[in-house]
Order: C-alpha cells, then structure tokens, then sequence
C-alpha cells in the first residue's frame, strides 16, 4: 500500500522531508555546523597554518569548497594509519586538503597535487610553502586528464590517492589511481554523494557541475562491478552540508573490469574543462 509521501513527485517528498525534519530539529545544516564546531574546538588543536591558508584563499577569491578541518584530520589520520610515503591528489584550489595531507608523510615522502586552475595553485603553493611543506609538495596545473598520464609516463607510482576534482571524470581518476597505485594502494574519493542526488533523478546538481551527478552514478556503476575494489562509501554531514565519500583498497590487477571506453585511462580521452564549484 503506498504511504502518502511515496505518492508525490521526489522532489516534491524530499522537500517535505526536509522541512518535516526542520520542524522537528530546527535547520539540520545549522546543527551540523554546530557539532563540527564542537568536534573541532574540543578535539582539534589551534592551527595557524591551516586558518592562515583558509585566509589566503578567500583573500584570493577561491571559492570555499575546502574540505572541513575535521575531515582534514581524516585525510591525515587515513594516510598515517595506511603508512602513506607518496600521495597523489586530484583537485588541490587552495592547498588545505594538501597541507593535512602532506603533515602524515614519513621522512623522504611526497605529495603531488593536480590543479586545473593557474591562478588556485599558485595560492595553494604560497600556502604549501608558507606551512612548511614547499619541498615536499609538487603543484601540477592542467586538466588531471592531461597530467596524469604524464605521470604515468615518468613511470611515477602512489601508495593513497584523494580524488576531490570534477565529479564527471570520477571513474576514470579512480582507473588511473588503480594504474598508478596498484594493489595495497588506498583510495578515497571525496563527493560521492551530493545532498542525496544520486537517487534523486529530478534533484539538481548540488555540485552545479554539468555531468556531475551522472559521473557520480557511473562511477558507482563501475566501482561496484569492480573486482580490483575492495570498496564502500559513507554519508557526511557537517559545515559542508550533507555529502559522502567513498573509500577503497586496490586489491588484484588480475581482474581488470570488463573494458569500458569510460573507465580507460588513456591520454587521448576527451579531456574535459574545469570546475570550480564542488
Ligand atoms: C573541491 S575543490 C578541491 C578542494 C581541496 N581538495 C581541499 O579540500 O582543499 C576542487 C578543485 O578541483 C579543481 N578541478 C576541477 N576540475 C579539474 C580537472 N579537470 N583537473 C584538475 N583539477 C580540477 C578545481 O579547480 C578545484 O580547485
């Protein structure tokens, strides 16, 4: 028997959803933000270098997509605890992300980081220098279809990667982190799940990213189907909305998914403009 809200429109039900819940709780997002606020101040030390990179980028007319500061410490702890020495990420706007990053790296280690935007990674390697980590950290700009396979080609190889770019190539960043990290490589995926659009087909894009939800869907599609992926993903919520992010073990080269011209990582694929905004 269909309840009353299974028989409205879905954009209809999850706004009555969300106000229902806004009745009963107040605004959900202000609580979130709250409760990050409190997670920070009661477990988290002062950090001048992170706030003063935080500074820079709005000064500098970044947009405020950072990762939070406690999921910034995530990335830190997932590096240290998978004993990380290189790391390689896929969207670096304004270094934050880069710099919790970098702080896990043993003696010798190295972080490299992709960026579409010249003038964001010139930030981000002001913020990376002014933290310390210049000599640590390599800043590459271009489109991270044009730059990885360069990487492949110089025959560099990763241990983590964090994939916080343009969600209509996710499946084929995550090929090449499986390419350029091979089994025992971690790797997490930042965005995978978008205020709930992807089982939302009427929901606009949260990301404001043309294809954006539909990358996020095939990537799902194929990460699932996919026996070199040891794999899940996890809801957020926090002060930078309700999202997700997915987390995965490469384990087998041997199986390599049935072959989909979407997921091959060859330097010839359309390559694809940046965007700024998820
Ligand atoms: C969400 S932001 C990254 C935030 C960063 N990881 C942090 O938490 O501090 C996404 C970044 O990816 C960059 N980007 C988008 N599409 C890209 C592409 N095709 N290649 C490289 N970078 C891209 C954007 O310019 C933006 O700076």
């Amino acid at each position: 028997m269909p309840t009353f809200l299974s028989i409205l429109p879905s954009r209809l039900r999850s706004g009555l959803r969300q106000r229902l819940a806004t009745r009963l709780i107040g605004d959900p997002s202000a609580r979130w933000a709250a409760v990050d606020d409190h997670i920070c101040a009661s477990l988290l030390p002062a950090d001048p270098a992170l706030d003063a990179a935080l500074a820079e980028g709005e000064a500098g007319g970044l947009p405020p997509i950072t990762v939070s500061r406690n999921q910034g410490k995530l990335l830190e702890l997932l590096a240290r605890i998978h004993g990380a020495r290189r790391i390689l990420e896929l969207g670096t706007l304004g270094g934050y992300s880069t710099i919790s990053l970098a702080r896990a790296l043993p003696e010798g280690g190295e972080v490299v980081t992709l960026e579409f935007d010249p003038h964001f990674a010139e930030v981000a390697r002001r913020n990376i220098a002014a933290a310390g980590f210049a000599d640590l950290v390599e800043v590459r700009v271009g489109p991270a279809l044009e730059t990885l396979p360069a990487l492949a080609e110089e025959g560099r190889r990763f241990d983590m990667f964090f994939i916080d770019a343009d969600n209509r190539n996710l499946s084929r960043y995550v090929e090449w982190a499986i390419q350029l990290g091979g089994p025992g490589s971690l790797i997490v995926a930042d965005n995978v799940v978008g205020e709930g659009a992807i089982v939302d087909p009427q929901a606009d894009d949260p990301w404001r990213e043309e294809g954006g939800i539909e990358g996020v869907l095939r990537f799902y599609e194929l990460a699932g189907a996919d026996p070199r992926l040891d794999i899940t993903a996890v809801q957020t919520v926090g002060s930078k909305g309700y999202d997700g992010f997915a987390l995965a073990l490469v384990t087998d080269l041997a199986a390599p998914p049935s072959s989909s011209a979407d997921t091959q990582p060859a330097a010839t694929e359309p390559l694809v403009s940046a965007t700024t905004d998820n």
